[in-house]
């Protein structure tokens, strides 16, 4: 049944937030003063479907995509760019606050740049046996076919061709697949996850798609199918060999940005040491001018973050594969470094932050993908002693929710 709702705010996930009874009601697509017509959700007796704008805010503005609204990727394409800015920043502030962080925020800082040189694409087969391959429909598991996506960089803009045409040999399989696309300098690296060991027949198959789109490496849940051309990404004065399906910031403009920061916020630190490094787009170019030492989890980042460390004019990087949630590194290991940087993923770096705390390395620096996860790992450096001097907000993944931050902790 339809209903009519007046839209309050524009809540931490995008959504129109509409109050019904002093219940709050999430309308994706509707933005703060306007009156829309709403359908129920099954399932979700607090959300609902956007039907029409009956009266529509003089901040909003067409969507430039056409599959804005279906896909599940962008949630904010309809608010003009100053007012979606604003909102932006102020998701830092509001966490911050809430947590009781008393800090100014800079301004937010744009890093869409050229677009997302990463995406992963699903394809599955429908009732008919016709594959579809896409993005995952908001709020449900139903893929939306995609042949165009504007927020990508043009690099990337030819993966969605070539994950259509790797996908239709793998229809036999029967199985729904992953796509991971990253643009890299000699081209598309590509890693098909999902469907399980593959005849040499499959191989052949995809390996002559690779070729016709001229992939620049294929493989499957990280094992080799065709290589044209090491996929490599230029860090500063070194050159990083991509290991499958790897991490790496989604854009371009957000890396440099985010590593610009990191590079400012350590000062003149001799010894740095960057924990939850990836492929180390902060380790590499801290190196320009301070000796390192480099820990992730991830093995392979690890291993092609210290090959690509030999490169002419840096400074000594030690590399190590390390579980930073298990094994911390201990204040007896920080007191050798003058500076830290931390990255972690998105549910932070609690058991680290608490090592930290306890330590005297003089100067913190923090990046977070999560601005709440962040919260709780400052408030533990700060009563450990730091004082948290500042936090830079960056959009790398502009007409989303997500938001990077970058802060400074001196003791
Ligand atoms: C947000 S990424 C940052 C990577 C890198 N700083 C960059 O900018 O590309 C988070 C990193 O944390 C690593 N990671 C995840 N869990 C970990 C753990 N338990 N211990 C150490 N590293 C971990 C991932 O492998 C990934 O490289």
């Amino acid at each position: 049944m339809a209903e009519i709702l007046l839209i309050d705010h524009v809540g931490h996930r995008g959504d129109g937030v509409a109050l019904v009874e002093g219940h709050a009601v999430y309308v994706p697509y509707a933005l703060a003063g306007e009156t829309v017509e709403v359908a129920e959700v099954h399932g979700h007796p607090d959300r609902r479907r956007l039907l029409a704008v009956e009266s529509p805010s003089p901040e909003r503005i067409a969507p430039f995509c056409k599959h804005f609204g279906v896909c599940g990727g962008c949630a904010i394409q309809h608010w003009q760019m100053e007012r979606y800015r604003a909102w932006k920043h102020a998701l830092v502030v509001e966490t911050l606050r809430h947590a009781k962080l008393d800090c100014e925020v800079a301004p937010l800082i744009d890093a869409h740049g050229n677009g997302r040189r990463r995406i992963t694409l699903h394809a599955r087969m429908d009732t008919h046996e016709v594959v579809k391959v896409g993005y995952a429909a908001a709020s449900t598991h139903d893929i939306i076919p995609i042949d165009h996506c504007p927020i990508l960089d043009p690099a990337l803009e030819r993966a969605l061709d070539a994950a259509w045409a790797l996908s239709e040999p793998l229809i036999a399989t029967g199985k729904p697949l992953d796509i991971q696309a990253t643009a890299t300098d000699n081209g598309l690296d590509v890693d098909i996850r999902g469907s399980g060991p593959l005849q040499p027949k499959l191989i052949a198959a995809l390996s002559r798609v690779a070729e016709h789109h001229r992939l620049a490496r294929l493989t499957r849940h990280g094992e080799l199918v065709l290589l044209r051309a090491q996929p490599t990404v230029a860090i500063g004065k070194a050159k990083v060999t991509l290991p499958p399906g790897s991490f790496l910031q989604a854009t371009a403009a957000g890396e440099e940005t985010l590593a610009a920061l990191v590079k400012d916020h350590c000062g003149r630190a001799k010894h740095i040491a960057d924990l939850f490094c990836g492929v180390g787009p902060f380790a590499l170019r801290l190196a320009e001018r301070a000796r390192m030492a480099a820990f992730d989890a991830d093995a392979p980042a690890v291993d092609a973050l210290a090959k690509a460390a030999h490169a002419p004019g840096l400074k000594p990087i030690k590399a190590e594969a390390r579980d930073l949630f298990r094994r911390p590194l201990v204040p007896q290991e920080l007191r050798d470094y003058d500076a830290v940087v931390f990255d972690p993923p998105r549910q932070g770096a609690q058991a680290q932050a608490q090592k930290l705390a306890a330590s005297r390395v003089p100067v913190i620096v923090a990046v977070s993908c999560n601005a709440a996860t962040f919260a709780r790992d400052a408030r533990i450096l700060i009563d450990g002693g730091y004082r948290l001097e500042c936090v830079t907000p960056v959009d790398q993944f502009r007409y989303t929710p997500h938001v990077e931050l970058v802060a400074r902790f001196t003791r």
